[in-house]
Formats: C-alpha cells, structure tokens, sequence
C-alpha cells in the first residue's frame, strides 16, 4: 500500500514535512501526482475555480463525486481526499455516513473532508468507526463565508485562538488523521500542530505546521484576480494561456494558420 493515514503520523513524528495540492480533473491531476504530493484534495473550491461561482457553497455531492472520479484517473496512485460540500454533512450524522459512504464507494478516494470545529465531533466518530478517514478544516472556513462577513484572518485574538485549540483537540480526538488550518496567525499554527496528534496542513497558518496545502490554480497564477498573502505563484500560466489563444485567433484572421506543416496534400 502506498500513502495511508498511517504515513502521515510518522512523518509528523520525523518531523517531515507533508504536502497537499489541489486537483478537480484528469489533466491536472496527473502533473500533481507527477510532482511527487503526499496527497491530492478535490476541493469544494471546485466551485469557485472551476464553476465560476463567488462561494464554495453551490458545490453539490454529485459534482463532488464526477470531479473526485476525473482527478482519480488522473493520479490513480495517489492518496485523494474528498471535501463534502456545504449540506451533505451538516443535517444529521446519518444523512453524512451516507453521503461520504457515497464518495467512498463511488470514488476511490482514501477520505473525506469536512469544515467546522467541535459540534462535528460525533459525526466524524461515526465516519472512523466505519472506516472513512476524515481531515478536518479550521479557521477561515469558506463554507461559513456568510456568518464570517469576509475572507479576513480567523481566530486573531487570544479568546478564539483558544477556542480554535479546543476545536483541533475535539476534532483530533474524534478520529481526523488531519487537520486544514486556513488563515490564521502563525503562533495559533504552531501551537495547534504542538497539541494535537493529527497532523496539520497550513494554507495561512505559517511554516509551522506539518504540511501546506494549497489550491494548484493559485500556484500556477491562474487566478489572476486572486492574491491572497498565503499564496505564492510558481508560474504565470494566466500570462501564458492569454498570450497563446491571442496569437491563434490573430493567426487564423490573418491567413497564417493552418499553413503547410497543418495542412494535408
Ligand atoms: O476547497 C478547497 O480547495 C480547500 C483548500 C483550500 C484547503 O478546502
């Protein structure tokens, strides 16, 4: 067996670092899997890179699912995490086993994700006692964007740096094998990865904690409206995408292409 969960506490033991990208389809998939990730999420972000909507919340399971499906093929060997979207894990423990038993089963992915502190603590019980690995998310939540009012830095004062621990101790003792810190001070990173077994994945959370994740289209600049501090653009690929389709359309206008090495005798 390659990665499992059980890879991940013994990196967090040795002190290695853990690394997480994002992948929705085939395509990108196979270049995170070529570049050696420790594990692939299929995030509800899906909704906002991909579907163009202003929020992760119109993200629904069946899309989840047909998404999860593509970046499977694309990495097949690969450890893939699943996000349940906003409403397939909030109504009743029942409803999510269910919910997440479909990711499982219709999949092939090695878990799921789910947003929100301590009040999930029986339900993510329920998913590990029928062995569904979980990974949480803390902090800047984007599923709660709503009640939030903004996408600003979460637990920022010393109160809801303590409760954010709470909720990481709840969630890591209700069986998540790890934890996404999103947007949050560095020392509530560091402290959080200190406390709990799980591991931490940090996407605004500092160098501290035991792994980063980020979204794989703000890594290769493809979201050029979107500039958070936490990301850092590896490549251009906005730039580049623009530049070629520009040069196509001016060449077919102009009679350059197709030319003699695209045409047939
Ligand atoms: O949906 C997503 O892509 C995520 C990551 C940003 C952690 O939750």
């Amino acid at each position: 067996m390659g990665v499992n969960v059980n890879t991940f506490s013994r990196m967090k033991a040795e002190g290695e670092k853990v690394v997480f990208l994002t992948a929705y389809d085939w395509m990108l998939a196979r270049y995170v899997a070529e570049a050696k990730v420790d594990g692939i999420l299929v995030g509800d972000s899906v909704a906002q890179v991909f579907g163009g909507h202003d929020s992760t919340l119109p993200a629904t399971l069946d899309e989840m699912i047909y998404h999860a499906r593509a970046a499977r093929r694309g990495a097949p060997d690969v450890f893939l995490i699943v996000d349940m979207p906003f409403l397939s894990f909030q109504i009743s423990p029942e409803d999510t086993l269910r919910n997440a038993g479909r990711v499982m089963k219709e999949t092939g992915a090695q878990g799921v994700k789910l947003e929100g502190g301590a009040r999930l603590a029986e339900t993510i019980r329920r998913l590990t006692d029928i062995g569904i690995p979980v990974m949480g998310h803390l902090g800047l939540t984007p599923q709660s964007i709503h009640a939030f009012g903004g996408y600003g830095l979460r637990a920022a004062d010393e109160a809801s740096g303590d409760e954010l621990v709470a909720d990481a101790t709840a969630l890591s003792e209700a069986g998540c094998f790890a934890i996404v810190l999103e947007k949050i001070p560095r020392d509530l990173g560091a402290r959080v990865t200190a406390e709990i077994p799980a591991i931490t994945l940090g996407i605004g959370a500092g160098p501290e904690t035991d792994g980063q994740i980020l979204v794989t289209h703000d890594v290769l600049g493809m979201t050029p409206d979107f500039e958070p501090k936490f990301v850092r653009r590896y490549a251009d690929l906005d730039q580049v995408v623009a530049g070629a389709l520009e040069n196509f359309v001016t060449d077919v206008r102009a009679g350059r292409f197709p030319g003699e090495a695209e045409s047939f005798e």
